[in-house]
Parts: structure tokens; C-alpha cells; sequence
């Protein structure tokens, strides 16, 4: 059984004057047990609408979505849900401890077990009890964002939808948002969150998607994904003559002289060979050689720019 499965999954909003907006177009998804999923795309691909249809705060135009092999339609997916919704809404004047137990009431969590799941949850996220006791409008950005992990964690759910969860984060924020993230991996939740920043998603996911003006355009884990075929590499050396140097110009990318050390950038296989011969027929000194991979940057800037969308 899948935890996330959606079939032709499709929305179209209306907007004014009968135009309609196609946010998300047919989307086949399949995501195990266990996994953590990254949903990218640049703003306005449709990964906002593709949580809200999963959660069960839109409705579907057509297609069909189930979770952990329930219909979406369901209310009772609710139960195995969390959600972090993109711009979360704090009643500022409530403490940490009060808001998340407010959230237990709202899911029924039993009297008995609600001090201790709310001092767990706090825990997890990294919040000190001297917080339990603070208003919300006293909290940092990234303290924000961890007690709205703590809330979408309220009914200890199989399923987690985090919406931008690193987005107004600074580096440290981000990675104890990051660091979340792991714990939740570890104790084999399922984890679909939507970014746009790439460089936190390589490090989390398993498998990423990519989502261009609501058409998933690729998916796959990151290294099938991004091709380990070298993009381009860079060449350091030293000892040519201006004779020598001037050949190898004329077939690489980029030549940088740094006092008596040269630079020079190639984008094939075959111009690094043919650069290495020259430096060691001349002998010249060869100071290193970089490959210069493709990054997931890359794929999606690609995708991106294909579609002619920018960001
Ligand atoms: N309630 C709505 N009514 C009309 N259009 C909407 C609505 N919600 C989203 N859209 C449009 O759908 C597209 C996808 O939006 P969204 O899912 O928020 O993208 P993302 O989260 O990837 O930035 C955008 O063009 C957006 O303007
Ligand atoms: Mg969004």
C-alpha cells in the first residue's frame, strides 16, 4: 500500500470572466511508506493546491488521490494527516503550550495523554519548556515554524504535508527545520513537503518532483535525476608557453591566468584530454582537475526555462 497514490488528479479554478486557470494538470504520483518527498517547483506551479486537494481543503476537478489507500474524500484521512500550511496563522496571544493545546482539543486527544504528547511534541522541535510558557507573538520566525511543525504533529500522523517549511528561515533555521525533518525520517513517517529552495531538499529527500505550471516534469531520486555524467570540468596548470596556452584557449570554455597558474574551464571529455596531452607533451605541470557536476539547479532550471515560466 502507498502512503500517497493520486490518479489524474487535476484543478481548475475559475476565475473571474469565465477564465479558467488549470493548476494542476494530471497528476500521477506514487509515494511509499516511509518516504520523504520533495515537491518543487518555482511559485505558482500548483504545489499549494496539489496539499490542499491531498488535506482535503479543495476538491478535485477530476481524478482521484488516496492516502495510506484511503479515498481523500474520506474525512477520515484527517486522522492519519499532518499538515504545515504555507502561512500558518497563530493566535499570537496564546502561549506554545496553550496553542498546542488547543489543537489537542480540536483532535480529541484524551485529557490523560495531552501534557505529555504537548511536552514531547515541544521536545521534538527543539523548544525549551521555558517556551511552553511564552506568547507566540514573543517568538523568533524559525521558533514560529517549529511549533507549526509541533501542531501538524498534534495527532501523531503516519502522513506529513509541510507547505515551504525552510521559506523566511535563515541558515539556521533552516537546518533545525532540516533536523526535524530527520527525527520525523527516523521514526518512518511520511514526509511530503513542497520547496522551492533546492539546496535543503537535497540533503532530506529521497525522491524529489518537479512541477511546472501544474505538470509534474520529472521524478526520481536526486543522483538518477541529476546526471553523473560530468557537465564540465576544470583544469589547473602551470609551465605552458603563451605558444601552448593559446591552442588549449581555443577549445576550452574559459581561461583565467592567476599569476603563473591557468584556469581554464572545458565542457567535454574529450577537450580535458586534449588540454592534459598538450600540458604533458610540453612539460607543463598539471595542479589539479575538478569535474564540475550537474546539480538539481541545473535539472530545474531547465524544466523551468523549457516551459518558458520564469520564477
Ligand atoms: N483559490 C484559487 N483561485 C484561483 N486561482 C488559484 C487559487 N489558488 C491558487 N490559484 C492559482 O493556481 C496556480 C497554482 O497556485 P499554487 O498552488 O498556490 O502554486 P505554488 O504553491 O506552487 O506556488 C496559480 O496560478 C495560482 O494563482
Ligand atoms: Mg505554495
Amino acid at each position: 500500500m502507498m502512503a500517497i497514490k493520486t490518479i489524474g488528479l487535476k484543478k481548475i479554478f475559475k476565475s473571474g470572466f469565465g477564465k479558467k486557470i488549470e493548476a494542476l494538470k494530471n497528476l500521477n504520483l506514487e509515494i511509499k511508506k516511509g518516504e520523504t518527498f520533495g515537491y518543487l517547483g518555482p511559485n505558482g506551479a500548483g504545489k499549494t493546491t496539489t496539499l490542499k486537494l491531498l488535506i482535503g481543503l479543495l476538491y478535485p476537478t477530476s481524478g482521484n488521490a488516496f492516502i495510506l489507500g484511503e479515498n481523500i474524500q474520506n474525512v477520515n484521512i484527517k486522522n492519519f494527516v499532518g499538515f504545515l500550511p504555507e502561512q500558518p496563522y497563530f493566535y499570537s496571544y496564546l502561549t506554545a503550550w496553550e496553542f498546542l493545546d488547543f489543537y489537542t482539543q480540536l483532535f480529541n486527544i484524551p485529557q490523560k495523554i495531552r501534557k505529555k504528547r504537548i511536552n514531547e511534541l515541544l521536545h521534538l522541535v527543539g523548544l525549551k519548556e521555558k517556551h511552553a510558557d511564552l506568547q507566540l507573538r514573543k517568538f523568533s520566525k524559525g521558533m514560529l515554524q517549529r511549533i507549526g511543525i509541533a501542531q501538524a504533529l498534534i495527532n501523531d500522523p503516519e502522513v506529513i504535508f509541510l507547505d515551504e517549511p525552510f521559506s523566511g528561515l535563515d541558515p539556521i533555521g533552516r537546518k533545525e527545520i532540516r533536523d526535524i525533518i530527520f527525527k520525523l525520517k527516523d521514526s518512518g513517517k511520511t514526509i511530503f513537503f513542497c520547496s522551492h529552495i533546492l539546496s535543503d531538499v537535497e540533503l532530506i529527500c529521497d525522491r524529489v518532483g518537479i512541477l511546472v505550471h501544474g505538470e509534474l516534469k520529472a521524478i526520481g531520486k536526486i543522483e538518477d535525476l541529476v546526471e553523473t555524467k560530468l557537465k564540465s570540468a576544470e583544469l589547473a596548470f602551470s609551465g605552458l608557453e603563451e605558444e601552448e596556452k593559446e591552442k588549449i584557449r581555443h577549445f576550452c570554455n574559459r581561461m583565467i591566468e592567476h599569476s603563473d597558474k591557468t584556469l581554464a574551464v572545458f565542457n567535454n571529455r574529450e577537450s580535458v584530454n586534449e588540454a592534459i596531452k598538450i600540458i604533458m607533451e610540453n612539460k607543463g605541470a598539471l595542479l589539479s582537475l575538478t569535474p564540475i557536476r550537474e546539480t538539481l539547479e541545473d535539472i530545474f532550471l531547465k524544466e523551468v526555462t523549457h516551459d518558458g515560466q520564469t520564477t
